[in-house]
Order: structure tokens, then C-alpha cells, then sequence
């Protein structure tokens, strides 16, 4: 049985939709108000397969029933211009995006982008909408409305500590010290090999480190001095950082904790946002990944625990759904800005 789309909705793609983060996007995109998935792409063998036929589904909520039936396409102009496709979601590897995506740009599409290849182009947004949702007007140096564009977000481990980050800028941050703990998925599908990753600790990922400072800085509008650790654990979902921060002010933990709390973007036309982007928990024994697809709209929250100050600041814990606020939730918010501030382009 075909599916088929409604002429109210904006009909999108998903690139590299049989992958891991591809496959976030196809669950964020189930009864969207706004997006309507119209085509799914993987890589050439895809051609003629059927996505829950031939995939290996991995995550862990249901497929939705929307998908079953949907058809896999290889990546091709034409299938999108015959589906009448402008916003096309990438969720494709690092080489292939570096290719892909200024193609579909010169072509006029409108390209949300998860690789880490055009993240810190100057002309190229990096967004968190609740931080900086303002740097969207960048697409006009792309070009944009005559000419497509890319928007990024941020690399998985960034988003969790930007997100928590900024709400205390105004204690004057002199430094950011940050250990990770990054789960399998982070790595995509097949990823980490098993005798590499079970009951073991990977203290390395290639890449990682070097992303943290500058991507953080770039969202944050000013430089910020960041020294990284970025190791591999045993764990299917979900970043954990023990983050220190040197600062200027010394805030008590009951200031931090309300800047936490009150810490929030106002626009309901970005649906895939939470009311609240961060949560404090109380309890010593949380955040722990076992809980990166709660929250409303699943897996969009930033958790945070075990706040402490320190002699020069202040640390705490804190936990990011790499697929969903690390990925393809913060894509699917960034499109939704786009059209919020842009709609009238489509
Ligand atoms: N995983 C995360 O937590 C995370 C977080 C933030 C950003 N990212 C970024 O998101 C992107 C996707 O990551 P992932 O973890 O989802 O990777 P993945 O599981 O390896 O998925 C890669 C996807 O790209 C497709 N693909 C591979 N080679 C292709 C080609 N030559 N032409 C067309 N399609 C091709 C694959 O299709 P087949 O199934 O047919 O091979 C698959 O759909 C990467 O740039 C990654 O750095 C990942």
C-alpha cells in the first residue's frame, strides 16, 4: 500500500534515513504538523527496498506505522524535484555530506545539515534555537532566497553542553573543562565493533575533542577556552559530560540552578522544542542515559545533575540524547525556525 500525502503539509526528504540518525528523523517526522517525509533515502543498494522489510530498526521506541510500507530510494535531483522537495534533511556520513551538500545548495535546496563538515563555514548558521536562533539570517550570505542553503547543528556532545552552558554565561565563564561519556550510537550503524565495545572503555574518538571548544564558541557568539575528553562507553543511548567551569562571578548552586530552570524559548511554531530545555534533578543518582528518550517531545531534554561549586567555579553532570537533541531533533527545530521566520519562500 502507498502512502499518501496531504497537500497542507511540506513534503521533505531524509537522507541517509536507513542509518541511525536517519532513522530518528523518520520517528521525529510521524504525524509532524508541518513536514510530511516524501522520500527516504540510503546509499545505492537501497534501490527497491521496502524501509521495515529491509532495515534493522534500532531504536528503542516503535517503528511508526507510517513507515512500514515506505519505499527506499538511492539518492538522485530528479526524484526530489518530481516530489517537489526543497527541504531535505541530511543525515549522511562526513565524506558523503562534503559532496552531497553544496550540490543540493547550488541546486536551491534547503539542506539541514547533521555532518561536521560545513559546521564552521563562516556563512553557514550552527544552531541551537534557544540560543541563537537569531543566526538563521546567515543563509542570505549563501545566497538565500535566490539560491538554497545549509543550516547545521551542532556536533552531539556540543548540544548538551551548550545547551547547559549558555544559561551561565552572565557569570563570566573564563574556562570549560569537559569529560564525556559517548555511547555506541554517537558512532552510527555498524559502529563500534562488539569485541572493541562490550564490557570496555574506548578512551579515544577520532575528531571529537578538536569539535568541542570551536563549535561551542561558534554558538555562543564568543570564544570560550574548552579542554576536552571524549571517550567511548558500553551504553546504546545517550551522552554523559562531567563538566567543570571556571568563572569569574561565584554564583551559589540555588543561582545556577534558577538559571537553569528559567532558562527557555518562546515560539510556538517550533514544535519539536520542550517548554523547558534543561532539567536539575535533586537526586544524586541521575542523569543517567537509561532516560535519553524521556521527556515532551521525547529525548529534547537536557538533563543535569550533581552540581557542586568548586574553589574556582563550579561542576556538574549532564546528559544529551545524541540521536534526538544531539541530531535529527535538533535538525527537525531548526527547519521548523525556517519556516517560522521564512515560510512565505517555500
Ligand atoms: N550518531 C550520532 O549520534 C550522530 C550525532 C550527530 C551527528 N551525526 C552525524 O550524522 C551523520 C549520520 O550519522 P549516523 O550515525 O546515522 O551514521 P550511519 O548509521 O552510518 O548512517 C549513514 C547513512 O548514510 C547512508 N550512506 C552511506 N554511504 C552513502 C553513500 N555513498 N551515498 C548515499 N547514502 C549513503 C547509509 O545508507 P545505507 O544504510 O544504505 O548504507 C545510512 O543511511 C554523520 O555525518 C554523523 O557524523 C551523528
Amino acid at each position: 500500500m502507498m502512502h499518501s500525502f496531504s497537500s497542507d503539509k511540506i513534503p521533505v526528504a531524509v537522507l541517509g534515513a536507513t542509518g541511525i540518525v536517519g532513522q530518528a528523523f523518520c520517528l521525529l517526522l510521524a504525524d509532524h504538523p508541518v513536514f510530511e517525509l516524501a522520500c527516504l533515502t540510503g546509499s545505492d543498494s537501497r534501490a527497491n527496498q521496502i524501509f521495515s522489510r529491509d532495515i534493522n530498526w534500532h531504536l528503542p521506541l516503535a517503528m511508526p506505522d507510517y513507515l512500514k510500507d515506505l519505499p527506499l530510494s538511492c539518492f538522485s535531483m530528479d526524484e526530489l524535484s518530481r516530489k517537489n522537495i526543497k527541504i531535505v534533511f541530511c543525515a549522511l556520513p562526513t565524506d558523503v555530506a562534503k559532496e552531497i551538500e553544496p550540490k543540493l545548495r547550488d541546486s536551491g535546496y534547503f539542506v539541514f545539515s547533521n555532518a561536521g563538515v560545513n559546521r564552521l563555514s563562516l556563512e553557514v548558521p550552527l544552531i541551537i534555537p534557544e540560543i541563537n536562533a537569531s543566526s538563521i539570517s546567515l543563509i542570505g550570505k549563501q545566497g538565500f532566497p535566490q539560491n538554497g542553503f545549509v543550516v547545521c547543528n551542532s556536533n552531539c556532545a556540543v548540544s548538551g553542553l551548550a545547551l547547559a552552558v549558555a544559561p551561565l554565561i552572565k557569570f563570566g565563564i573564563k574556562k570549560v573543562i569537559v569529560a564525556t561519556y559517548q555511547s555506541l550510537s554517537g558512532a552510527g550503524y555498524p559502529g563500534v565493533a562488539s569485541l572493541d565495545a562490550l564490557g570496555n572503555i574506548i578512551p579515544f574518538i577520532p575528531g571529537e575533542e578538536d569539535k568541542i571548544g570551536v563549535e561551542l564558541s561558534k554558538i555562543i557568539g564568543h570564544e570560550i577556552p574548552v579542554s576536552a575528553t571524549c571517550v567511548r562507553v558500553p551504553v546504546l543511548f545517550g551522552h554523559t559530560e562531567a563538566v567543570w567551569i571556571e568563572c569569574e562571578q561565584r554564583p551559589s548552586e540555588k543561582d545556577i540552578i534558577r538559571s537553569w530552570n528559567e532558562f527557555s524559548y518562546n515560539d510556538a511554531s517550533l514544535k519539536t522544542l520542550p517548554d523547558k530545555p534543561l532539567t536539575y534533578h535533586e537526586n544524586s543518582n541521575y542523569p543517567q542515559p537509561r532516560t535519553a528518550f524521556h521527556g515532551n517531545p521525547f529525548g529534547m531534554t537536557v538533563e543535569i545533575g550533581r552540581l557542586q561549586t568548586t574553589p574556582d567555579g563550579f561542576k556538574f553532570v549532564l546528559m544529551v540524547n545524541n540521536l534526538i537533541r544531539g541530531a535529527a531533533g535538533g535538525s527537525v527545530a531548526n527547519a521548523e525556525l525556517f519556516v517560522s521566520r521564512y515560510g512565505e519562500c517555500l
